[in-house]
């Protein structure tokens, strides 16, 4: 499809690839052209994920723990080494943890969801960047959230840690200053997943079915997002045609946060 946006030759690692998001994205941005280095800690669901991509797909499966940076090193020199280069980087993995009213919240729990989102996305681009910054190209997206722009009851760390990616997003664009690197982030709303029937089942305490028409009440959309509309979006900001945006958020949520 020539009207599309194109990613031929250009090589990309996504974390949190095995994902509903992540697996998303690495179908889209491989049958827009990309070669893909898809890293997640579960290595079977990793597996299954590159199974799904184009037969004509280039693409490395890595299985790493985004918060061990011996870890994260070695997926970015393995990606170097198998295909020379990093151009897109989508910095994606991310869990919800507690879904839990602050006075209830596990240090525990607190700990960890900073560590992944926090620390995991610190991680991806302390290393990635020295790879960009030396080519004086490249494009990094980070996940945060909608979470990231407001209040978030029950998941109080979670939306912190995503305020903190988009802090983390805007301090990166602002180094790369002068560069041919830029730093986005993707802010998705309520996407049809996994993560978001966990946050309501923990909010909503059970296993009731998500009342969607309820949810998708204060979305002008009126529905939920599809992982497919989060990944296009990821592939605007991998490719030159935002070549001139950086240090940006990005909303993918019908319009949930336009109020
Ligand atoms: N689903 C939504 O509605 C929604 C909304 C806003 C933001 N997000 C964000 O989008 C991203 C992807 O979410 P998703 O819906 O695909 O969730 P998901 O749970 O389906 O995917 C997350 C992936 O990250 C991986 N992961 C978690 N911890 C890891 C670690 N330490 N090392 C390596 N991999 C790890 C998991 O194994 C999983 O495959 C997350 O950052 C999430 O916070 C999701």
């Amino acid at each position: 499809m020539t009207d599309r946006i194109r990613l031929d030759g250009r090589v990309a690692v996504v974390t949190g690839a095995a994902g509903v998001i992540g697996t998303a994205t690495i179908r889209l941005l491989a049958e827009r052209g990309a070669r893909i280095v898809a890293v997640d800690r579960k290595e079977a669901d990793l597996k299954a994920a590159i199974k799904e991509l184009p037969v004509s797909a280039e693409a490395l499966a890595i299985a790493a723990d985004v918060t061990q940076e011996d870890e994260v090193a070695d997926y970015v020199r393995a990606s170097v080494d198998k295909f020379g280069t990093i151009d897109a980087f989508y910095n994606n993995a991310g869990i919800e943890g507690d879904i839990k009213p602050i006075p209830q919240y596990s240090l525990e729990s607190f700990r960890r969801v900073l560590d992944v989102n926090v620390v995991g996305v610190f991680l991806g681009m302390k290393h990635v960047l020295p790879v960009m910054l030396k080519q004086n190209k490249g494009s990094i997206i980070n996940t945060a959230s909608i979470a990231g722009l407001m209040g978030s009851p029950y998941i109080a760390v979670y939306s912190a840690s995503k305020h903190a990616v988009i802090g983390l997003t805007k301090t990166a664009a602002w180094e790369c200053t002068g560069t041919g690197v830029r730093v986005n982030c993707v802010c998705p709303g309520l996407i049809d997943s996994r993560m978001l029937s966990t946050i309501y089942q923990g909010r909503n305490g059970g296993n009731a079915p998500m009342p969607i028409e309820k949810m998708v009440d204060r979305i002008p959309a009126r529905r939920l997002g599809h992982a497919s509309e989060v990944a296009s979006v990821v592939a605007f900001l991998a490719s030159d045609e935002a070549s001139y945006v950086t240090g940006s958020s990005y909303t993918v949520d019908g319009g949930r946060t336009a109020a």
